[in-house]
């Protein structure tokens, strides 16, 4: 266990170095470990100072997470910042690379913090349903103010060195080797009088009136339904009203409560599942993968100017091709509006955003594409159009190059076969809009090459997207499971409920927006056109809902034509229910037959969401996911599954399958073969098992 934790003696000063690859995670060996060194440092009479450093890429990754939820083991972080922090000798903290959570709080318990550039602070524990349990919420606002610390705390985003210097968070900032200054600077301490200063002896400063209540009301709508960020605050105020021992009681005991809740089960769930995303059993970590320095994009329309924009945020250069130069044009001045509007609201700078459109360069011939790495097709849905564009590329471009779709629903090994390279094609189907989604469906046709697979996997990392390998289907993973989802809620219509209501509940759920909603924001027109194309071989006896045809038929797009599942006022975007969609929704019914009833919040819940695991189920028994956290990555990523339910296979795993496996079977009795349990489902819930003892 000691080997976790280095001990080392340079000019009269320990060393002692955190080594638990790869982040320095603070499991219990490394926690005991530098209490131990620590004290032992503190009893060696050729040791005037301590050092706290970490080794590899980073000071500290924070807490074991995997760690929360076993029982746990002595001693706890808080016991091991104490004995740093009542240690005689002037403890100095080293930091470079990420200090995160419990890694954060550690320096915040050392009697000073210097660090080199590379260094950047967080409490990220929000992110995780939980608030910072070693001593955060009670130190840092005493060193940087309550202010600065209620930002940290409650976005959990990182903060670089040079900002953390300017908070009072770091002594000094290395300008050459990070450890030589640290013993320097620890040297010259221990020839001070006095004790080292304690962060937990600084005087509070007195927030203005009423700044707690105003934070409170800033995070109401992003902290729907959260415990973390309330607990947050209420541990931050604690500072002013709290000694510091009993402040810090306080925080633990409110840590406690959160790492016991299935929000932070859920989220710590969802961090781990999009780490796990990216290993392919058959893609090992080894597998070569091609260098992309440059990229090409065909089409400039909405998909293709958002891929586009990924790319030259990413720093890699890219060409963007269009045949017609006046869409090429407007879709270019549109990359610039976008571009201008994030700097609008300071989320990038004019310098960045200057630097990002450099990297984007217009082409209206194939052959101005021929030398990039990756080209990722973005034109119309159309089989023949990707056949005729593919062939193209296969001529044109270099050998090696990876060529990609964006297609939503199109057979990848359909496009493949037009080229004479189908190990290298491969589906990335990016989310609308492109820049923001963090979502990337990967996927792999039949005879996509492993390094093909391992280049788009480590792409979508450097575009800071999640990638997720899925196989072919219709719609993929995300949209197949969508259009189930509201296919029952436009079902549910027809036999009483109103898009209000539905929406209403899914959004109490924790989704940002219910299926009307969504809908009415990404255009109805779209799914139109794909019921069309597919009206022909829609089977005679499958149960269809007019209702959203008859929306479009009267041109209600959604919010771009001022009415959908909605009415909005004068471009506004808050949706009115409507008595004109109303009227449509009850002639439907009584066409269809049906004798609307009160359908209560729970019976809409259920049938939306048990749908959704349903197929979800399917998919997963069909090996068109991996496994079942990669469904949840794609749909918390992607359709705004709320992160603190883990997404719809844990949230299954939760309620317990034999529950959903029941209530599918009494709503199928009821419906029809529409709730059929799945075949993995009826084994998982009779084996008492749950989707995540499934193996990829
Ligand atoms: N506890 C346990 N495991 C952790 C961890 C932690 N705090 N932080 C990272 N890991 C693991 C990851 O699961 C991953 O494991 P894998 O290789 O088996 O998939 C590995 O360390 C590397 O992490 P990764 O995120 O892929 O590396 P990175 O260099 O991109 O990012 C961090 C490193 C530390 C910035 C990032 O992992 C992170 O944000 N960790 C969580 C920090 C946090 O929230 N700490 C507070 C905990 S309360
Ligand atoms: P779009 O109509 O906005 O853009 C398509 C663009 O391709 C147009 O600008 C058109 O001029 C251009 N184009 C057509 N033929 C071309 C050719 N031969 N060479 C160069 N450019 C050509 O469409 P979109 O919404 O951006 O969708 C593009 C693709 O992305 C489709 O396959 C679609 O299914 C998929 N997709 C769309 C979304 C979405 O929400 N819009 C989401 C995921 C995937």
């Amino acid at each position: 266990m000691s080997d976790l934790v280095e001990y080392g003696i340079r000019d009269g000063v320990s060393v002692i170095t955190l080594n638990n690859p790869p982040v320095n995670a603070l499991g219990a060996g490394l926690r005991q470990g530098i209490a131990d060194k620590v004290e032992r440092a503190g009893a060696d009479d050729a040791v005037r100072a301590i050092v706290l450093t970490g080794a590899g890429r980073c000071f500290c990754g924070g807490a074991d997470i995997r760690e929360f939820g076993q029982p746990p083991i002595p001693p706890s972080l808080p016991d091991v910042i104490e004995i740093i922090e009542t240690c005689p000798k002037p403890v100095v903290a080293a930091l470079h690379g990420v200090a995160y959570g419990g890694g954060f709080e550690l320096p915040l318990g050392c009697h000073y913090r210097i660090a080199d550039a590379s260094a950047k602070v967080a409490l990220p524990e929000v992110t995780l349903g939980l608030i910072p349990g070693a001593g955060g919420t009670q130190r840092l606002p005493r060193l940087t103010g309550i202010k600065a610390a209620l930002g940290i705390i409650l976005s959990g985003k990182p903060v670089t060195a040079a900002t953390a210097l300017s908070f009072g968070i770091f002594d000094e900032i290395a300008d050459a080797d990070l450890l030589d200054a640290a013993i320097a600077f620890a040297l010259a301490r221990a020839d001070e009088d006095g004790p080292p200063p304690r962060v937990r002896d600084l005087e509070v400063d007195e927030p203005e009136a009423g700044f707690f209540e105003d934070g409170r009301k800033k995070i109401k709508r992003r902290a729907r339904g959260l415990i973390a960020p309330w607990h947050c605050i209420e541990s931050i105020e604690n500072t002013t009203k709290l000694p510091f021992d009993e402040g810090l009681k306080k925080e633990r005991a409110l840590f406690l409560e959160c790492r016991e809740s299935e929000q932070s089960k859920g989220q710590r769930h969802i961090f781990f599942a999009e780490r796990e995303a990216a290993k392919i059993p058959d893609v090992p970590g080894d597998t070569p993968v091609l260098a992309i320095e440059n990229a090409a994009v065909i089409g400039c329309g909405t998909m293709g100017a958002g891929i586009a924009m990924c790319f030259a945020d990413a720093g890699i250069p890219v060409r963007i091709l269009e045949t017609d130069p006046d869409v090429l044009e407007r879709g270019l001045s549109r990359i610039t509006k976008t571009c201008a509007g994030s700097v609008k609201r300071g989320r990038l700078t004019e310098a960045s955003m200057d630097s990002c459109l450099g990297l984007i360069k217009a082409a209206t011939d194939i052959a101005e594409i021929k030398d990039a790495d990756i080209v990722i097709e973005a034109v119309f849905e159309d089989m023949d159009l990707k056949k005729e564009i593919f062939a193209k590329l296969d001529e044109v471009c270099k050998p090696g190059a990876i060529l990609a779709t964006n297609t939503s629903t199109l057979d990848i090994d359909e496009i493949a076969a037009a080229t004479n390279r189908a190990d290298q094609v491969i589906g990335t189907h990016f989310f609308s809009p492109a820049h923001i989604m963090r979502l990337l469906e990967i996927v792999r046709g039949a005879e996509t090459s492993a390094p093909t697979i391992a280049t788009a996997i480590v792409m979508a990392r450097r575009l800071k997207k999640v990638g997720v390998l899925v196989g072919i289907c219709d719609g993929f993973v995300g949209n197949r499971m969508y259009h189930h989802y509201t296919r029952q809620a436009h079902f549910l219509l027809e036999e009483g409920a109103l898009p209000g209501q539905v929406d209403k509940v899914i959004h109490d759920f924790g989704f940002a927006m219910g299926p009307f909603a969504v809908g009415d924001v990404a255009g109805l027109d779209v799914s139109w056109r794909i019921r069309q194309r597919r009206a022909e071989t829609r089977p005679a006896d499958e149960r269809y809902s007019p209702i959203a045809d008859r929306l479009c038929e009267m041109g209600r797009f959604g919010q771009k034509t001022g009415a959908g599942w909605y009415a909005y006022e004068d471009g506004s975007r808050t949706p009115i229910p409507d008595a004109v969609v109303e009227d449509i929704i009850l002639g439907v019914s009584e066409e269809l037959g049906f004798e609307r009833r009160a359908i209560d919040d729970d019976e809409i819940q259920q049938r939306c969401l048990y749908t959704l695991i349903n197929e979800g189920a399917k998919i997963l028994d069909e090996g068109l996911a991996l496994r079942a956290s990669d469904i949840d990555v794609i749909w918390v990523y992607g359709y705004g599954f709320p992160a603190h339910k883990g997404g719809p296979m844990f949230y299954a795993d939760q309620v317990g399958l034999g529950v959903v496996f029941d209530a599918l079977c009494r709503l199928a009795d009821i419906h029809g073969d529409l709730f059929t349990p799945s075949l993995l489902l009826e084994r998982l819930a009779a084996a008492g098992k749950g989707f995540k003892d499934v193996s990829g």
